[in-house]
């Protein structure tokens, strides 16, 4: 979405109104009056090509309350998108509408359409134990299963059926923990509790938890916000080199590790989707004023 859409967006033409017929620059509102407009439509570069989900007027409501408002992004295939804001203004809900997890919050509603890869995801013939398996999900804080190292990878593969025997389950463990930078650290002692790892060890526990059962999409709530300053940049190397194979959505609270992990920037604001586009434009030349403030330290 261009600015030229954004401008003229929403507002019924003048120029068909009544017969007016005034000159292009007295049509549009000005940059000031657009600034001022706190809702869609969204600043920046919705769309990506040929994405890996397309979400259009995606609104979510817990009960009476809406949370998220009209939302409409892409997410790219290969690349980091961010999604940063003050809190509560809807990442996580809006996280969760990738892979359903708000379909186990009661009295949650979500509308709008949601395409994984071409096909929707609210489809009647869509599993959703199926989908979370190709969107995986990472919470902020870690939650490895009380079971074995060995065990909480061997999980999903297991549950979906994904190794023809054991010397096959052996190798997705072993891949999984070498995607999630671990495999070294563990790979004496697979058959020892997953939660007696530490913080950091925990969370990439849990990332190849989710890699092991061949996801296409790893969504990220906060994944750092329980880790020391070494952990956190442990994983932000982490995902770096996950980006190779997976597309991932992160919500993060600092704009300092969003500008580090991602290639995209989505920006949201009392459950609007204020500005998305490249990182690199969004923190040094965001188009909406509500951005600025946020980035500069203006705002939340
Ligand atoms: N399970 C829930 N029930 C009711 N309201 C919720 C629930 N989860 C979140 N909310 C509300 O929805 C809004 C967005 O919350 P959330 O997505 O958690 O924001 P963020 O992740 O940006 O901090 C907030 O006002 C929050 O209070
Ligand atoms: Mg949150």
């Amino acid at each position: 979405m261009n600015t030229a859409r954004i401008v003229g967006e929403g507002k019924p033409d003048a120029a068909t109104e009544g017969g007016l017929n005034l000159k292009p620059s007295a049509r549009r509102p000005s940059s000031a009056l657009l600034e001022e407009r706190p809702v869609s439509p969204t600043a920046g570069q919705t769309t990506v090509d040929d994405p890996i989900f397309a979400c259009r007027d995606v609104n979510v409501f817990y009960g009476e309350k809406q949370a998220i408002k009209n939302v409409s992004v892409d997410v790219g295939r290969k690349q980091v998108l961010a999604m940063i804001g003050p809190s509560g203004c809807g990442k996580s809900t809006f996280l969760r509408c990738l892979n359903r997890m708000n379909d186990t919050i009661p009295g949650a509603c979500v509308t709008g359409t949601i395409l994984l890869d071409g096909q929707d995801i609210h489809a009647k013939h869509q599993d959703a134990v199926q989908l979370r398996a190709r969107v995986g999900m990472v919470f902020q804080k870690p939650n490895p299963f009380p079971k074995s190292i060995y065990d909480n990878v061997a999980y999903g593969p297991r549950a979906h059926g994904l190794a023809r025997n054991s010397g096959a389950l052996d190798e997705i463990v072993c891949t999984s923990l070498q995607r999630a930078g671990l495999w070294e650290e563990v790979k004496d002692r697979l058959h020892r509790t997953g939660t007696g790892l530490s913080g950091g060890q925990q969370q990439r526990l849990c990332i190849a938890r989710t890699i092991a059962v061949q996801p296409e999409v790893i969504l990220m709530d906060e994944p750092c916000s329980a880790l020391d300053p070494i952990a956190t940049a442990r994983i932000e190397d982490l995902i770096d080199e996950l980006r190779q194979r997976y597309a991932i959505v992160i919500v993060t609270h600092s704009m300092q590790q969003a500008a580090r992990v991602s290639q995209r920037t989505a920006y949201f604001h009392l459950g609007d989707l204020i500005e998305v586009g490249e990182t690199d434009r969004v923190f040094t030349n965001p188009r909406h004023k509500l951005t600025e403030d946020y980035i500069t330290g203006r705002f939340g």
